[in-house]
């Protein structure tokens, strides 16, 4: 056993884990490679959030096995993150198992023992205890290249939404310690790193001794080299006015805020167990538009949640229309089993499903495209933090409020600059413009 190949899906936390992983295994001699083909062990750190999350790994496993026996080359195939932590043992017993350990999210130190007991073929080797307390630190050495990190500051999940697994993959809410994070935040900063978003599940809500969401923003914002903070996830009752002031008053942190806010339908957002009125969302989005110069809200939301009528999704497409969030991320809800939800009947069909989603897309493209026109012309700050994926030769940079725009480089700067663009027009959800 010389060498690993991580593949990760679902969201940025799982990312961050990876990096997690890769030091672990690093720490143990592995040496990492960029192909499964070239590996001894497959890692798939997985996504329980969704159904289709899971079918997708599914059929992954069973194509990376495939592969692996036509080469008849020898290996073993690592379950992780939250998939693992929700199913464990029983997706060993499956009749046509190809996994030979899983590992769920609170166990990651423990991965050189157990990769120690598969070598000697132990069965069994599922490892899903939670552990309320732990935390991990991504060491700068394992970072990715490039400008922009992420960096968890809370673990797990109290909402208890109805709908949402994550409290059942992800254990109890805790807080980093401010000094690992900090110091974490801190070798991104010596590495190179000049853009840290933040990471938690219900980020506002963090709590290490005396210090809060609040101070969590101001230290990372006296690190220096670190240009741009993001944060996410934010539920929307812990945002608060001293959360706003702070926002405006530190320039580095980003002035856009993922805000999900679920359902626009008051019914639908009792029985969800989301902790706030339709009311109470929108005098938040209020508040904070108030108190600080260009912020824009992005948000999630499902359709099809049980008992969904006609009239909730309206009231649904009118908060849209209204508030104009920036982006949106658009699920179909998924019955998650343990859940509170899932004892409801699902019973919103899946085509009403398919065109409510459709609908809801439609009226956020629009609304993309009219903030985007609406730059058009304009003079803005952006911070270069990469090479364009798509065109040659061309830099990215984002505004404050994290809109992308793509530049042609100008002689004297360079990725992790700060340069003003006039935007001349946009493409996809992308605007382009000429460095001033
Ligand atoms: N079905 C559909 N979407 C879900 N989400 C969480 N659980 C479910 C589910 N069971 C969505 C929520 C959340 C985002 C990360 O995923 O909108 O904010
Ligand atoms: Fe899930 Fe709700 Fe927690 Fe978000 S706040 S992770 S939707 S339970």
């Amino acid at each position: 056993m010389k060498t690993f190949y991580i593949e990760t899906y679902g969201c940025q936390m799982n990312f961050y884990d990876s990096q997690v992983i890769d030091d672990v295994l690093q720490g143990m001699g592995l040496r990492k490679v960029a192909s499964a083909e070239m590996s001894d062990l497959i890692l798939i750190n997985t996504c329980s959030v969704r159904d289709n999350a899971e079918q997708r790994v599914r059929g992954r496993i069973n194509q990376l096995w495939g592969e692996r026996v036509a080469r008849r080359q020898e290996g073993m195939i690592g379950l992780l993150g939250c998939m693992a932590q929700r199913l464990g043992e029983s997706l060993l017993q499956e009749k046509h198992s190809r996994l030979d350990f899983v590992v769920g999210t609170d166990q990651y130190q423990r991965l050189p023992e157990i990769i120690d007991l598969a070598l000697q073929k132990k069965p069994s080797l599922y490892f899903t205890d939670f552990d309320h307390v732990v935390t991990y630190e991504a060491r700068p050495k394992q970072m990715p290249p490039g400008g922009s990190h992420y960096l968890a500051v809370m673990h797990g999940c109290d909402k208890f939404c109805s709908y949402c697994i994550v409290p059942f993959t992800r254990g109890r809410e805790r807080s980093k310690p401010m000094e690992i994070i900090l110091r974490e935040a801190r070798s991104i900063s010596e590495a190179g790193g000049f853009e840290i978003t933040l990471l938690g599940q219900t980020i506002s809500s963090y709590q290490h001794g005396g210090d809060d969401f609040v101070s969590l923003l101001r230290n990372v914002s006296c690190i220096d080299g670190i240009k741009r903070i993001r944060f996410m996830t934010s539920y929307p009752t812990d945002l608060n006015e001293q959360v706003f002031d702070a926002i405006a008053d530190l320039p580095k942190v980003e002035n856009r805020i993922h805000l999900p806010v679920q359902s626009g339908s008051d019914r639908v957002l009792r029985k969800m167990n989301r902790h706030y009125d339709l009311a109470q969302y929108e005098a938040i989005l209020l508040a904070g538009r108030e108190r600080i110069d260009g912020l824009q809200f992005s948000t999630d939301l499902i359709v099809g949640f049980p008992g969904e009528q006609e009239d909730d999704f309206q009231a649904t497409l009118q908060l849209m229309e209204r508030q104009k969030f920036v982006s949106s991320f658009l699920f179909k809800y998924s019955p998650r089993e343990g859940t509170l939800a899932c004892r409801s009947e699902d019973d919103v069909p899946e085509s009403v499903k398919s065109e409510r989603l459709a609908r809801l897309m439609e009226l956020q493209e629009a609304t993309t495209v009219r903030l985007l026109q609406a730059q058009v012309g304009e003079e803005l700050e952006i911070l270069l933090d990469e090479e364009s994926k798509k065109a040659k030769n061309q830099l990215r940079g984002r505004t404050r409020n994290n809109m992308r725009v793509i530049v042609d480089p100008k002689k004297g700067t360079a990725i992790g600059d700060f340069a003003v663009a006039r935007i001349t027009g946009f493409k996809g959800g992308t605007l382009t413009g000429e460095l001033l």
